[in-house]
């Protein structure tokens, strides 16, 4: 249909053309035998239009259209120049330990990687020592547990996504270690994402084990609300309002999926300044080298034959 009438109208418009390559002429034709082309495309077009409007009025709608996009928070790692927040992001891998742990792996990052960063090396030594790792197998070919070390990865709350799945009404928590990056809006959603619950409104039928959150896609999650003010108390004295552990985990989770995030921007930084200056050396060297050549004046000299 669409095809036809799209045929229809270009071939419409191509007899019609003629007729307005001069203005007169298409004044002429309204009235006179090319009456019955201007008719043709009129139509043509209503028909095309229709068609048009009609494609368009029958998309469904999908209830994942039915999503709040989450609003631009001012973070103060914003901007070119601005680093990450590290204070925000120590409390914000309490958080994460203290509550989200419980449901949420973050299997991409190790312990490691908290030095320097969240805590000392001793620290984190004995932050890995508190997980029980499973190691070997041993000379007699078993499994057995171990205290964590450095270079293993943060443990898993489920032995495997059944389990996860079986514990969560079905619904799988996913790896965090990359969310931030996973998901449109970054830690803009994730903040939003553990701020938005509320009631759902009149009309919304929850499953059991759902929950309403505005900015969820379709509005229905498998996660219970997880941070209420004061839930957990922060060690540096922090009150821990709900925005604030909302914020504290957006930040950590920032730091996680892209831990280059403060690096990335300092050595941007540095590569601009090294090249503006370059850009200067690189202009003065291309007047220098090309005067010779802008400058030289080109004459022909006939040849004298006397
Ligand atoms: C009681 C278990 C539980 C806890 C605690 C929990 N979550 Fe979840 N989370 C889930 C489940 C289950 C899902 C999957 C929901 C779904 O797909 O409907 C989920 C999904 C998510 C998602 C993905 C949403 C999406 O767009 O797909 C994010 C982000 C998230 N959780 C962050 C957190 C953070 C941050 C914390 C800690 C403050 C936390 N969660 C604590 C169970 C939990």
């Amino acid at each position: 249909m669409a095809a036809f009438a799209g045929r229809t109208t270009k071939q419409a418009l191509l007899r019609a053309k003629p007729a307005f390559v001069n203005q007169k002429a298409t004044l002429v034709s309204l009235r006179g035998k090319n009456g019955k082309k201007v008719a043709w495309l009129l139509g043509s077009l209503a028909v095309g239009g229709g068609t048009v409007v009609a494609t368009a009025l029958a998309q469904p709608a999908f209830a994942s259209d039915l999503v709040l996009h989450p609003p631009k928070f001012p973070w103060t790692h914003n901007g070119h120049l601005a680093a990450l927040d590290h204070a925000s992001v120590r409390r914000g891998y309490e958080v994460y330990k203290q509550v989200c742990a419980a449901c949420h792996s973050m299997k991409y990052l190790c312990y490691r990687n908290l030095v320097n960063v969240i805590m000392t090396e001793d620290e984190a030594k004995a932050e890995a020592e508190e997980a029980l790792v499973e190691d070997g197998p041993n000379d007699a070919g078993e499994m057995f547990e171990r205290p964590g070390k450095l270079s293993d990865h943060f443990p898993d709350p489920y032995k495997n996504d059944e389990q996860a799945r079986a514990a969560n009404n079905g619904a799988l928590p996913p790896d965090l270690s990359y969310i931030v990056l996973a998901r449109h809006g970054g830690e803009d959603y994730i903040f939003s994402l553990l701020t938005g619950y509320s009631d759902p409104p009149a009309g919304v039928k929850l499953m059991e084990g759902q929950h309403f959150n505005a900015y969820f896609p379709g509005g229905a999650i498998g996660m219970a609300q997880a941070l209420y003010n004061e839930i957990i108390e922060y060690s540096d004295g922090t009150p821990a309002t709900q925005s604030q552990l909302a914020k504290d985990v957006a930040t950590f989770l920032k730091w996680a999926g892209e831990p280059e995030h403060d690096v990335r921007k300092l050595y941007g930084f540095r590569a601009l300044i090294i090249l503006s200056f370059l850009i200067g050396v690189t202009y003065y060297m291309k007047r220098h080298k090309w005067s010779v050549l802008k400058s030289r004046k080109l004459a022909f000299k006939p040849p004298s034959y006397k």
